[in-house]
C-alpha cells in the first residue's frame, strides 16, 4: 500500500464513522476522493460488466445488474448485483442477485420480461440469461424472478445451453417480432452465434457472424443486437426499409486506443442472419475513449428509447485503479440513434439521456469535480480547452481543423502510475462538418465524457487528479460551466 492508499484508506474509514454518527442515510458505504455524485458504482468491492438490464414498466424503474465480486476491490468470484433507479442517476444497491452455485460463476448476460408465460415461470415474469463459467468451460443458465427482479430461482434444467468452445458467453436475449421467438447472440471466441428459443429453455443454432468482419486484436465479449429505426423509410441495398440493425460488439484487447472497446456493425437482421452493410475490413467504434467496454442496452426501454451503458475502465488496468473501497463505475446512460456521416456511412449517434441532460444546473463560473461544460467551437479554427489544477495537473483537449479530429489528452492528468498504459492520448474523427461545433462535457471525480454535435462521436476517460481541475482556459472557442443537479 502506497502513502496515498494509505491516507485514502484512512479517510474512507473516518467517512464511514461519520455517516453512521449522523442520521442522514449514506449513498454508499464508503466515500472517497474519486467516488462519483451521478455515476452508478457499486458501494464496495469490485465491478466490472454492467448485466441484465431491464425497465420495468409497471414501477417505472431502471433495472441494473452487474458483475460483481463481493469479496474484495479485485475481480474474483463473479456474482450478479443488482441496482435500481427511477432516473437513471440515483441508484439504490439491493446487494446480490445471483450467487455462483456447482454449475460455476456468474458470468455476464441479459434479462427479459416473458410476458406471456413462454418459459412456464408465470406472466410477467423477469428471466435472467447468463453464462456459468468453470473450469471445463463455460454454459448459458437462466434463473426467474416473481418479484419484479429483486430475487432470482434458477432454473433445475440449467445450463441451458453447453459450450462447446473455451470462450462461449455473454447471452443476450430479445424478443424478435419477426419470427415470434427469442433469440439469443451469444460472444464465442472471435465472432458471435445466433440462437433461437420459443421457451428461452431450449436452443437453437442460427448462424454465426462475425470471422471476416470488423476488429479481430482480442476475443469477443458482450454483443448486443439492436433494431434502430429509420427517421424516414428509404431505399437501402435496393430496398424500402424503415429501420436497420446494429449489432454492438465489445473486444478485448485489440481496441482503438490499446485494450477493451466497443465496436458496431450496420445491416440488417432477417430473423435467422445477420447481414453486414459496412466493409469486412472496416471497424466502427461506438466510443473513442479507452474506458468504455461491455456496453449494452437495456431491454424494454420506456418510448422505444435505445439507452446503453457501458462498464468505465480498461482490462489493461482495471484491477489496478487507485480507488480504496470500491473499484470501477459505469458511464452515464446514453440514447443511440442512427444518423448518416458526411460520407454517407451510418453510424450510430450517442448522446447523454435526456435524464442526464436534466441534471444540468445553473452556469457558474466556478469549475469543481463535477459539471457539465458547454463547448461552442468554430469547425474552421484550431482550438485548445484546458482543464487543471493548482498542482499543475491538466487534461488537454483539441479540435484540429486540418484533421477534423477532436482528441484528448490525459498524459499528465495526475495518478498515471499504476499503469505504463493510463496515459494515453485518444482521438475522434468529427464525422459530420459543422460551422461551429457544440460538444458537452460531462466531468465527475474521476471521469471526462465528451459528446460531439447531436451526439455524433463520443469518446469516455478516466482521469485521478490528487485535487479536482479547478481551471478551464479555452484557446479558439467559448465554454460555459453548468453546477449539476442531482
Ligand atoms: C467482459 C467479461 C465477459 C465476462 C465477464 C466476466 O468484461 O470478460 O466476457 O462474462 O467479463 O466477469
Amino acid at each position: 500500500m502506497t502513502m496515498k492508499h494509505s491516507f485514502l484508506f484512512l479517510f474512507s474509514i473516518l467517512l464511514i464513522v461519520l455517516t453512521s454518527c449522523s442520521n442522514k442515510p449514506a449513498r454508499h458505504l464508503t466515500d472517497e476522493p474519486f467516488r462519483s455524485v451521478y455515476h452508478h458504482s457499486p458501494s464496495q468491492n469490485w465491478m466490472n460488466d454492467p448485466n441484465g438490464m431491464f425497465y420495468d414498466d409497471v414501477t417505472h424503474l431502471w433495472h441494473l445488474y452487474y458483475q460483481h465480486n463481493p469479496f474484495g476491490t479485485t475481480w474474483g468470484p463473479m456474482h450478479w448485483a443488482h441496482a435500481v433507479s427511477p432516473d437513471l442517476i440515483h441508484w439504490e444497491q439491493k446487494g446480490i442477485a445471483i450467487a455462483p452455485d456447482s454449475i460455476g460463476t456468474i458470468f455476464s448476460g441479459s434479462a427479459v420480461i416473458d410476458r406471456y408465460s413462454t418459459a412456464g415461470f408465470g406472466e410477467n415474469v423477469v428471466v435472467a440469461i447468463y453464462t456459468q463459467s468453470e473450469i471445463c468451460g463455460q454454459h448459458q443458465s437462466i434463473a426467474y424472478s416473481q418479484d419484479g427482479g429483486m430475487t432470482f430461482t434458477k432454473y433445475e434444467g440449467n445450463p441451458v445451453l453447453m459450450g462447446d468452445i473455451a470462450d462461449f458467453r455473454d447471452p443476450k436475449v430479445f424478443w424478435d417480432e419477426q419470427t415470434n421467438r427469442w433469440v439469443m447472440i451469444l460472444a464465442c471466441q472471435q465472432e458471435v452465434r445466433f440462437y433461437s428459443s420459443v421457451n428461452l429453455r431450449e436452443w437453437q443454432y442460427e448462424s454465426s457472424f462475425g470471422a471476416t468482419y470488423g476488429g479481430h486484436g482480442g476475443v469477443w465479449e458482450c454483443p448486443d443486437l439492436i433494431k434502430m429505426p429509420l427517421e424516414s423509410e428509404q431505399m437501402i441495398n435496393g430496398k424500402m426499409a424503415s429501420e436497420l440493425w446494429v449489432l454492438l460488439l465489445n473486444i478485448n484487447p485489440g481496441g482503438l486506443f490499446g485494450g477493451s472497446a466497443t465496436q458496431y456493425f450496420v445491416g440488417e437482421w432477417d430473423g435467422t442472419t445477420f447481414t453486414c452493410f459496412d466493409e469486412p475490413n472496416e471497424t466502427k467504434w461506438l466510443d473513442y475513449g479507452k474506458d468504455h467496454y461491455a456496453t449494452v442496452t437495456w431491454n424494454n426501454a420506456p418510448d422505444h428509447r435505445i439507452v446503453a451503458i457501458g462498464w468505465m475502465s480498461n482490462w489493461q488496468y482495471a484491477n489496478n485503479l487507485p480507488t480504496v473501497a470500491f473499484r470501477s463505475q459505469n458511464t452515464i446512460a446514453r440514447d443511440l440513434s442512427l444518423y448518416k456521416d458526411d460520407a454517407g456511412e451510418w453510424r450510430v449517434g450517442v448522446m447523454p439521456s435526456p435524464e442526464l441532460l436534466a441534471i444540468k444546473g445553473e452556469q457558474t463560473k466556478v469549475l469543481g469535480d463535477a459539471a457539465i461544460i458547454e463547448l461552442e467551437l468554430d469547425g474552421k479554427q484550431n482550438a485548445v480547452i484546458t482543464l487543471s489544477n493548482e498542482k499543475g495537473e491538466k487534461v488537454v483537449m483539441s479540435l484540429d481543423a486540418h484533421r477534423q479530429t477532436f482528441s484528448m489528452d490525459r498524459t499528465a492528468s495526475g495518478d498515471c502510475s499504476f499503469s505504463q498504459d493510463f496515459a494515453a492520448h485518444t482521438t475522434a474523427p468529427l464525422f459530420v462538418h459543422h460551422d461551429t461545433h457544440h460538444i458537452t462535457l460531462f466531468i465527475d471525480h474521476c471521469s471526462i465524457e465528451a459528446f460531439g454535435t447531436d451526439g455524433e462521436w463520443a469518446m469516455t476517460n478516466l482521469v485521478f487528479p490528487s485535487e479536482p481541475y479547478n481551471h478551464i482556459d479555452v484557446q479558439g472557442g467559448k465554454a460555459a460551466i453548468y453546477d449539476i443537479n442531482y
